[in-house]
């Protein structure tokens, strides 16, 4: 199930060199579950051909209003009516004008006119055109009819030189798209519910260039983020360093060290809803952290390290909470649920994920896990091995079947 499932979405189609890249989002809303039908204008027509995305949506295409065979139906407004989603893309400066004043004089326009269904608009265009004082004022009108517009990106334009106008590539346009619905969407299980992730391994300073870290990925972590945003949360991403790429529409903090997720955990708490520490927070830091390189004595004698104990952010938490739901996460490597179990009580956590993480496709670094689910007077609960996407849907509805998102 994605937000996008069943829906009727319209993709108006307009004449650009862009105008392939339709497809490529077409076939990705495809893949999500939506229904897409799409609308074109002639001159779209000479970029791609109808064919090919009546072929690929295996819907019919409207293009020309007038050639419809069928008496007994107004083409434009029966797509008009059947449209959940309209989008419009590539969207040209002609194309803005038209909608911005409201002007039908061929299907697409006037099926844009006829829907009543919210109204995404990906521009794209040559760089001047773009920055048209024109093109600027229709795309300020849009805004102020309540249409939603996505900025272009800047790079190297059809014309050979580099410019904003491009239309941006079909992922970030789908993400972009995603994300506008799910904030549309108030019936989602986490609808007005902030869910505070941490993620990522935390750095010890040493010196100014050497750290001690541990191997956790974030992957974990990205995957609740992304899953609770689905969920329609606003989430805030409290990330030590890692080389994932941020779910669009989550709110990111970055932190290195232990001390600092403290401090940004300890900033959000009081509006959080749901805490879910994934983060794998060192629980030693050097006593000392030199201001310069640390160099190699003359001697070669040892070099010795001094670690002390970073606060266990779970336990100074677990003073302050009110209605927070909190989770926790345990890597172990032996004894897992003795272990996990103890963890559950002294960090006083409504859930606590527990990992082997000694098992084949278990925990840090990969993108599959395995996990087992605690809650204080309740069975464990151990899932097959799935992708962390698929654990973190099944974290975030334990969660909410415990009533998380309930607790005012
Ligand atoms: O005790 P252990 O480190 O195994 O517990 C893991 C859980 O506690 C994780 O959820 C982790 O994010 C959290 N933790 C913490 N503060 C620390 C160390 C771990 O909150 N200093």
């Amino acid at each position: 199930m994605s937000i996008w499932t069943q829906r009727h979405v319209t993709v108006v189609v307009s004449g650009g060199i862009a105008s392939y890249k339709a497809l490529i989002l077409i076939r990705s809303l495809m893949k999500q579950g939506a229904v897409v039908r799409v609308a074109m204008t002639a001159h779209a027509a000479e970029f791609v051909t109808p064919l090919t995305f009546q072929t690929l949506t295996q819907q019919p295409v409207v293009l020309d209003e007038f050639t419809t065979t069928d008496p007994t139906h107004v083409v434009h407004v029966e797509l008009a009516d059947w449209t959940d989603v309209m989008v419009l893309v590539p969207a040209t400066a002609n194309l803005i004008a038209k909608v911005a004043n409201g002007i039908a004089d061929d299907a697409a326009t006037t099926t844009i006119l006829a829907t009543t269904a919210p109204k995404f608009v990906v521009p794209a265009m040559n760089s001047h055109m773009y920055a048209n004082p024109a093109t600027q004022r229709n795309l300020q009108q849009l805004t102020a009819d309540g249409l939603h517009v996505l900025t272009p990106a800047t790079g190297m334009l059809a014309e050979g030189y580099v410019g904003q106008g491009r239309l941006p590539e079909p992922d970030v346009i789908l993400a972009w798209l995603t994300d506008q619905l799910i904030q549309q969407s108030a019936d989602l299980p986490l609808a007005h519910r902030h869910v505070v992730v941490t993620a990522g391994g935390t750095r010890e300073a040493l010196d100014p260039v050497r750290y001690i870290s541990n191997r956790s990925s974030g992957k974990m972590g990205y995957a609740l983020a992304q899953v609770a945003r689905e969920m329609g949360a606003d989430v805030t991403l409290i990330s030590a360093t890692t080389n994932l790429t941020a779910p669009v529409g989550v709110t990111v903090v970055p932190v290195s060290s232990a001390a600092e997720l403290l401090a940004a955990v300890t900033d959000v708490f009081a509006t959080t809803d749901i805490l879910i520490m994934a983060a794998a927070v060192s629980d030693y830091r050097p006593v000392d952290s030199a201001s310069q390189k640390i160099k190699k004595p003359a001697d070669h004698a040892d070099l010795n390290l001094q670690l002390t104990e970073t606060p266990d952010i779970l336990k100074v938490l677990a003073v302050r909470k009110q209605n927070q739901y909190m989770i926790g996460f345990a890597a172990e490597t032996q004894d897992l649920l003795v272990n996990a179990n103890r963890k559950l009580t002294s960090k006083k956590l409504d859930l606590l994920v527990a990992n082997d993480v000694s098992q084949p496709g278990v925990g840090f670094n990969g993108d599959t896990n395995q996990v087992t689910l605690l809650r204080p007077n309740q069975e464990p609960v151990t899932t097959a091995l799935a992708t962390k996407t698929a654990i973190a849907r099944i974290v975030l509805e334990t969660a909410i079947a415990d009533g998380a998102n309930k607790q005012a």
